[in-house]
């Protein structure tokens, strides 16, 4: 427990799993009041509620981050019960279908219109509801998930994920411009090989989990409570002279 976020208030999106889920608990555990918004109600409720049951104060909201209306509901929550917004971390993404390589040619037109419309649109979405509640605070702080696919192309065929995750560096970045003079800073984490439920699809093969662990430098894979702590400085005042950056979380695997 720590007080880096005390007094502050924060939406976390995506925040009934993996690193949404460590987000909202390390920064509750901050002393932030976290507003958990997730498309999967029941594992939302469960995490707002073990955040209250370890002493911390949140509320689950239901979101759908591609959809415009809901987002501007989940902020307009976030005013109506606590009165402000001053971080948000906008972390709800998916890799779409992994059954099989997701290249140039096998992406289908449904398939790219639902990674964007998720990953990068409703990043767009939410900075664009929550950046007017922060301008009438004067400040605010935003983290949003990207990826080492942000940065490198994917050799696992993920294209249309790695697209979507490399835009939200250019929005990030043009954002974090735009929005500096008005003491908004805006950055991205890119998590490499991080354990999470998005994974456990995966390692049904341990040949698989094998390989994962041996691409980063560190010899393993990260945590989402790693991830957190990276995300809860960024949003924290300590942070305060970092906006733009794409922060790598990846045990050294972009280095090489
Ligand atoms: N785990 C990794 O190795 C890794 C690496 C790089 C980036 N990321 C990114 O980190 C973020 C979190 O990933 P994770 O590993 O914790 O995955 P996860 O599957 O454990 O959690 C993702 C959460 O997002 C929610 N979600 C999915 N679609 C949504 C939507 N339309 N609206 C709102 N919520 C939605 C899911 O219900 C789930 O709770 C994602 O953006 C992912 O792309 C993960």
């Amino acid at each position: 427990m720590g007080d880096r976020l005390e007094g502050k208030v924060a939406l976390v999106t995506g925040a009934a799993s993996g690193i949404g889920r460590a987000s909202a608990v390390t920064l509750a555990s901050e002393g932030a009041k976290v507003v958990v918004t997730d498309v999967d109600d029941q594992d939302g409720e469960e995490a707002a509620h073990d955040i209250c049951q370890a002493g911390g104060d949140a509320i689950f909201q239901p979101l759908d981050v591609a959809d415009a209306t809901q987002v501007e509901t989940a902020v307009r929550r976030s005013i109506d019960h606590y009165g402000r917004l001053d971080c948000a971390h906008n972390n709800a993404g998916t890799e779409g279908p992994v059954e099989s390589s997701r290249g140039t040619l096998e992406t289908t037109e449904a398939e790219w219109d639902r990674l964007m419309a998720i990953n990068l649109k409703g990043i767009w979405l939410c900075m664009r509801s929550e950046i007017p509640r922060m301008l009438e605070q004067n400040g605010g702080a935003i983290v949003n998930s990207a990826s080492i696919s942000s940065l490198v192309g994917s050799t696992s065929g993920f294209v249309a994920y790695s697209a979507s995750k490399s835009g939200i560096l250019g929005l990030t970045r043009s954002a974090a411009l735009e929005f500096a003079p008005r003491n908004i800073r805006i950055n991205a984490i890119c998590p490499g090989y991080i354990t999470t439920p998005l994974w456990e699809k995966y390692f049904d093969d341990e040949a698989v989990e094998k390989r994962v662990t041996g691409l980063q430098p560190i010899g393993r894979m990260g945590t989402a409570e790693e991830v957190a702590e990276a995300v809860a400085w960024l949003l924290s005042d300590a942070a305060s002279l970092v906006t733009g950056v794409a922060f790598p979380l990846d045990g050294g695997f972009t280095a090489q």
